[in-house]
């Protein structure tokens, strides 16, 4: 599709896209080119898509630069946000006894849990290890600051929580990053997000969303632990989605690598 010709230039220099839907005028040199990715980078972005996991137990002894650090955080500081929020802040945790504190929260909770589960189940669930919070070099806890951006903020106005989801896309964009740097990653929940408050200084107002274990492995399972430890698996993507309302199956099309 053509793009429009600005027909009232803005501030005369002619170099503006129409602005009469979209809210002031913007210069075109603002916009940049949005086709697809050459093959290899397509399928470069799957790959880091589809081989993500989660990790606990994989963590090699090994630092993990700042630098790499950094490029992680970019990366999840380019997620999308409510309004651009921008909710997040980010924690890196390399301290050996504020990550044992840590562990030693996250431990207690977890005896919680398992009390929660069937006898059969709660067996099953304490042979599976679900964090790597003192094995693995690093720790970043991800938060979100439900003040940010003041009482009233566009696209938050009738849903709350899209400033926690807002976070946790940062936390997807953190993980697809690190996979892409042979970096594993594990997010660990198993806590009272109050636990961490006092451990972290966490401000009022202020949430953690995500904490994560990265470091360096060498090798990550090929499907999600839970599955290769017959926890759970994964549902077909083919029951879950819908056409036109609940109550019809949407018809995949064989194969799935079709052109448009
Ligand atoms: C919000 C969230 C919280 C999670 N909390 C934990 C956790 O506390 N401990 C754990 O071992 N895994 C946790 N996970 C990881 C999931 O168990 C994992 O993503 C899932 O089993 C699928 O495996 P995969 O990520 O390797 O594909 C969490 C994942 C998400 C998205």
């Amino acid at each position: 599709m053509s793009r429009k010709e600005p027909d009232r230039p803005a501030d005369g220099t002619g170099d503006e896209l129409p602005s009469e839907s979209a809210g002031p005028p913007v210069a075109a040199s603002e916009m940049v080119a949005a086709g697809p990715f050459s093959q290899s980078d397509r399928a470069a972005v799957y790959r880091a898509i589809e081989t993500r996991r989660d990790v606990r137990g994989e963590f090699l002894d090994r630092p993990v630069g700042d630098a790499v650090i950094a490029r992680l955080l970019e990366a999840a500081h380019h997620a999308p946000s409510v309004g651009l929020m921008q909710p997040w802040n980010f924690i890196v945790i390399r301290d050996l006894a504020l990550r044992r504190r840590i562990r030693d929260v996250v431990a207690r909770r977890n005896q919680e849990a398992a009390g929660m589960f069937s006898d059969e189940r709660a067996a099953a669930y304490q042979r599976l290890k679900l964090e790597g919070i003192v094995e693995a070099p690093v720790n970043i806890c991800v938060t979100c600051d439900r003040t940010r951006g003041g009482k009233v903020v566009l696209g938050r106005t009738h849903q709350r929580d899209t400033d926690l989801l807002s976070a946790a896309c940062a936390v997807q964009n953190l993980f697809l990053a690190a996979r892409a740097e042979g970096i594993g990653a594990g997010w660990v929940s198993i806590f009272e997000p109050e636990d961490l408050r006092p451990i972290l200084k966490l401000p009022e107002g202020v949430v953690p969303v995500a904490y994560l274990c990265l470091g360096h492995v060498e090798e990550l399972f090929g499907r999600p632990e839970l599955e290769a430890r017959r926890w759970s698996k994964r549902l077909a993507l083919q029951d879950l989605v819908f056409a036109e309302g609940w109550d019809r199956p949407w018809p995949f099309p064989p194969g799935g690598d079709g052109e448009d």
